[in-house]
């Protein structure tokens, strides 16, 4: 009789399965993906919405109260009692008036439509990486592991650094690229006591190192090729339809880095749907930097498809072979998603086909005025994040979202991961602007909002103030 959850791979043509204490990060034999299944059917009671929900009036229980695990019914990998948890996942979804307003959404506030962020800052490593790393740590504690390693863009680093330091379960062991790292992530890294290694590379030298060295030493690698990362990812999903109670939204607007939430988001619909939870599933939007955008690339320029799991490797290996060959490196000031081999794009092109989704690119000029947009309307977000707000924006302008439409932009990263960004933008300082924003190609601070100098003196302080009102 199968397990009720187990390990498979997403080649449909290989689909060979494994058990889920097997430590695998691809397929052994066929290297592609993998994810985790269940025989819904085997489970003693069918999940339900209602006794999810319930939940929350036992919130005083550790599992009750995880924004994970509340959800444990839709990702039963392992007993609800071993699962880690550090109070994930108490996140929120707001209502934006005037984001909606600037992407050309209807901002009324009882609008069938409207634009709604799902703020992951709230998280307790400021991103919504500790949704994933509940479900990795679960999986690392079911296997025993003593250390465990990451590639990082910072986000991934510091979520594992806390997990690490909270959990005392294992010891962290971080990759990131040479000066590629937001201080504000970097700083978490560092107090959270994390062997933090800094390649002479980028991103996605470290990842190609981290498999290697990993894999060698029996190491436990929590970055996203992780299927178990990804079952906790699907929660921030379970959350924005509970806040909606229930409601489908028209869209889903993701930043896409490494590919791991899209990839996650599009199974969580998927399953929910299969379930007979949900009578529809979302569209989805996935989002690029303009300076990271293989996705993009593919998908819009060069038509590549899951094709019921059959995508054309033949185009992807192209690609990566002539980005080889040009020594094309990614850069945007969106620095978490500073990313240009994503390890999650074959199942995201799966999530893209079972959501109708499109991706789109957009410029560091546009993340940047979005994110101020998003600062202005009351929460705040690191660069990477307002890229989902530029994207809706694109898409309204495109006509590919309509006006009426309600659409849930997710946001990634705490506003204070990564101030120097946000600083130059609105100092009104040319030359740090020049320096920090202008080699990037931002030309402007639309949305500036500068300090005002005031001599050290009560009247004139006033005067400023009422000049301001
Ligand atoms: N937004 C933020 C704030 C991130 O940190 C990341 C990824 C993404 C978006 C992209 O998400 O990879 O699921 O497509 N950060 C990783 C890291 C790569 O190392 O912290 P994705």
């Amino acid at each position: 009789m199968p397990e009720l959850a187990f390990q498979q791979c997403i080649h449909p043509d290989c689909a060979a399965t494994f058990a889920v204490d097997e430590v695998l990060v691809a397929c052994p034999k066929c290297g592609h993906l993998l994810d985790v299944q269940y025989e819904w059917d085997r489970l003693p009671v069918p999940p339900s919405l209602g006794a999810i929900e319930a939940k929350w009036s036992r919130r005083a229980e550790p599992h009750c109260f995880s924004g994970v695990w509340r959800f444990h019914d839709l990702l039963p990998f392992a007993p609800a009692e071993q699962c880690v948890t550090i109070g994930e996942g108490q996140t929120l979804l707001q209502r934006a008036p005037g984001v909606a307003r600037y992407a050309g959404l209807d901002p009324s506030p009882d609008s069938a439509g409207g634009l709604f962020l799902q703020y992951e800052g709230m998280n307790p490593s400021g991103s919504f990486k500790d949704n994933g790393m509940a479900g990795a740590f679960t999986h690392a504690r079911l296997v025993g592991a003593t250390r465990a390693a990451c590639a990082s863009t910072g986000n991934t680093s510091a979520s594992l650094a806390l997990y690490c330091s909270a959990t005392r379960l294992m010891r962290a062991i971080i990759f990131i690229g040479s000066g590629k790292i937001a201080y504000g992530k970097l700083s978490q890294a560092l107090d959270y006591g994390a062997l933090t290694l800094q390649i002479d590379g980028d991103f996605d030298d470290a990842m190609a190192r981290v498999k290697e060295v990993s894999q060698q030493m029996g190491i436990y690698l929590v970055n996203s090729v992780n299927p178990f990362r990804l079952e906790g990812q699907k929660t921030i999903m379970f959350r924005v339809l509970e806040a909606l109670r229930w409601q489908v939204p028209d869209w889903i607007v993701v930043p896409g880095g490494n590919l791991g939430n899209s990839s996650a988001f599009g199974k969580a619909f998927h399953e929910l749907h299969q379930l007979g939870l949900i009578p529809r599933v979302p569209r989805l939007a996935v989002i690029n930097a303009t300076g990271a955008n293989t996705l993009y690339d593919l998908v819009e320029l060069q038509g590549l498809r899951w094709n019921d799991g059959g995508p054309d490797e033949r185009l992807i290996g192209q690609f990566y072979h002539d980005m080889n060959a040009n020594n094309r490196r990614a850069s945007t000031i969106a620095s978490a998603i500073e990313i240009n081999r994503p390890v999650n794009l074959t199942k995201c092109l799966r999530a893209l086909a079972w959501c109708n989704g499109v991706v789109r690119e957009v410029t560091d000029q546009e993340i940047l005025d979005a994110k101020a947009q998003v600062g202005a309307d009351g929460l705040g977000c690191e660069p990477a994040s307002a890229a989902s707000v530029a994207g809706t924006k694109r898409l309204v302008q495109e006509g590919v979202i309509a006006p009426d439409e309600r659409v849930v932009c997710v946001l990634t990263g705490h506003q204070l991961k990564d101030p120097k960004a946000t600083v130059a933008y609105h100092m009104g300082d040319r030359e740090m602007f020049d320096e920090v924003l202008g080699s990037r190609g931002v030309q402007t601070a639309q949305f500036e909002n500068s300090p005002v100098g005031v001599a050290n003196d009560s009247e004139a302080i006033v005067r400023e103030i009422r000049e301001n009102e």
